[in-house]
């Protein structure tokens, strides 16, 4: 049954109004615990898998404490990974370390590209059929390591591949909403192209309600919302980078994928997945979420741009395109 139809005359806390299984890699981090609690408030799911290399016991006792339907389980170390991935319907991995002031994302690279590597073979050992939600930085890069895994094992599927990107976009309703004085759950702005600097491209042209922003406006909403990972790296001045809003971004992203598979129709993100939008293999911009993941790209998304957006988007395609090649690198030089 459809979830909202279930949802009536079910009591809270009793059941799950479906009965999805969700696993968190990384479920100890900064990013998994909130992330952890927040997917143990879905009425959608039924388990809760929670993997880390340590500490990931203690929060997953926390958590079964809290008389949401699902039943929380833990799982440590490379052991315990493959029972904690059997049977799922969405992984998230939000495992690999965070920046610090000075670095960018892709300064991760050299020990983040390792860590999705080997969690994906085992995703594609276990539960080839999930939805896949890479978190790790730098996302323009993990996303292509974890395809060509996922093609070395013969189980790739682009359409249940997605790199998170939905932070850009609670970035960029919330920047907008504060600057143009909007009701918050109005707003809604497409964000395209890659989850780093520059290749984060919000079409504010396109901001649902229709606004008008000055030039000036532009520039300055374009160049924070570029930078909202930076900002609260910067504030938190070496004790990580964004995990509150990472994680209230990342449920909501599980939430509409659940509600994919749920079987309801009218369910949209942006996400960086494979694309024909462009002439790169990976792109991010608005999806139609379906039962089997990616239903529809939205070419109309990159028509009729302003001119501005137009060059930023030519202006983000060389760097987007290294990243990509460098992912996908990493994992063919492989003996
Ligand atoms: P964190 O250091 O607080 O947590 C990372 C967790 O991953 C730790 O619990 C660690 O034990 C675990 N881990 C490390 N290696 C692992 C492995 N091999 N298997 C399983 N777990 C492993 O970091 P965080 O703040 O939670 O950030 C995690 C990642 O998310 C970083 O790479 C960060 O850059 C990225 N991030 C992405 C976005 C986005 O928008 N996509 C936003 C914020 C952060
Ligand atoms: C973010 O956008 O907050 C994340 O990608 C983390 C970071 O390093 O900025």
């Amino acid at each position: 049954p459809k979830a909202q139809k279930a949802n009536q005359g079910s009591g809270y806390g009793l059941q799950p109004v479906a009965s999805y299984k969700v696993a968190i890699l990384g479920a100890g981090g900064g990013i998994g615990q909130p992330l952890s609690l927040l997917i143990k408030m879905s009425p959608l799911v039924s388990t809760l898998n929670l993997y880390d290399i340590a500490n990931v016991k203690g929060v997953a006792a926390d958590l079964s404490h809290c008389n949401t339907p699902s039943q929380v389980l833990d799982f440590t170390g490379p052991s315990e990974l493959g029972n904690c991935l059997k049977g799922v319907n969405v992984v998230v991995i939000p495992a690999g370390v965070p920046r610090k002031p000075g670095m960018t994302r892709d300064d991760l690279f050299n020990i983040n590209a390792n860590i999705v590597k080997t969690l994906v073979e085992a995703v594609a050992d276990n539960c080839p059929d999930a939805f896949i939600h890479i978190i790790s930085n730098p996302v323009n890069s993990t996303v292509p390591i974890a395809a060509e895994v996922l093609k070395q094992k013969g189980v790739y599927n682009p359409k249940k591949l997605f790199g998170v990107t939905t932070l850009d976009v609670v970035r960029a309703n919330t920047f907008v909403a504060q600057k143009k004085n909007l009701k918050l759950i109005d707003v809604d702005v497409p964000v395209v192209g890659g989850h780093a600097g520059i290749t984060i491209l919000p079409l504010l042209s396109k901001t649902k309600p229709s606004v008008t922003f000055t030039d000036e406006e532009v520039e300055q909403l374009t160049v924070r919302i570029q930078n909202g990972g930076t900002e609260v790296v910067e504030a938190k001045a070496g004790a990580g980078s964004a995990t509150l809003s990472m994680a209230y971004a990342a449920a909501r992203f599980v939430e509409s994928s659940l509600r994919a598979l749920d079987g309801d129709g009218d369910v949209y993100e942006c996400a960086f997945v494979q694309s024909d939008l462009t002439d790169l293999p990976f792109f991010a911009s608005r999806i139609k979420l379906g039962r089997n993941g990616v239903e529809a790209l939205s070419p109309s998304d990159l028509t009729g741009l302003t001119e501005y957006e137009e060059k930023a988007l030519e202006a983000l395609k060389p760097e987007l395109k290294t990243s990509i090649e460098k992912g996908i690198a990493f994992v063919q030089k492989q003996p």
